[in-house]
């Protein structure tokens, strides 16, 4: 009797969420401005890097309102994996939940409300994918804490597009040099794959 109820209670679940075209007409709604999240264009490449990886558990830096958290929870429901997300700001953590509930998504995305700096050296690796996308003085920082816990073969993205350069080139000249990367460009993004 209890299988059976957990089974519809599944059963209505997979109902409602929405499909991965009733998602990406539904990102538009999205009230942040277009500059500060990733965009279509690198929601769709994050999107495909993390089946292509086969990703269980990526990490974001920065949900804002979750435009890049439902990419990748698009992502993760085909993988099977999880997503957590640090965001800063109460506002925005309380919208982007509830975009993730309306979506049907929640279930994939751990949303916390907290400081990455101070949260980052509390979570436990192994991540495949992270995104770094919150304030670009701290990309650094971000990258030094979070690259003990990528996979080796794992990616660490960071949204670079519409900054000013000054404000990223110590983490650029970082990562273009780290030999325990190796960096790529694709679209608004910098993608460094562990080695
Ligand atoms: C550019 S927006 C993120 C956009 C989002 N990734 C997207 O594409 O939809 C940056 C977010 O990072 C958050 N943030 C800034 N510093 C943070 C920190 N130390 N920890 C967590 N979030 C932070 C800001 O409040 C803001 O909502």
């Amino acid at each position: 009797m209890y299988l059976a109820g957990g089974w519809l209670v599944t059963l209505v679940w997979m109902a409602q969420a929405l499909t991965d075209a009733e998602v990406k007409a539904y990102l538009p709604k999205l009230s942040l401005p277009q500059e500060t999240t990733i965009g279509p264009k690198d929601g769709q490449y994050l999107h495909d890097l993390t089946v292509k990886l086969k990703a269980k558990r990526v990490l974001e830096i920065g949900t804002a309102h979750g435009y890049s958290a439902l990419w990748l929870a698009m992502a993760l429901r085909k993988t099977e994996g999880r997503l957590v997300t640090l965001e800063i700001h109460e506002g925005h953590h309380a919208i982007a939940r509830e975009h993730f509930a309306a979506t049907g998504l929640a279930r994939l995305v751990d949303a916390r409300l907290a400081d990455a700096l101070e949260e980052i050296p509390r979570l436990e690796g192994p991540f495949e994918l992270v995104l770094i996308d919150a304030i670009k003085t701290d990309y650094l920082r971000y990258y030094e804490l979070v690259l003990p816990k990528v996979r080796k073969g794992g990616v660490i993205a960071a949204h670079t597009v519409a900054s000013n350069p000054d404000e990223l080139r110590e983490f650029l000249a970082r990562i273009k040099a780290d030999p325990a990367v190796r960096t790529e460009f694709a679209h608004g993004l910098s993608l460094s794959y562990k080695k």
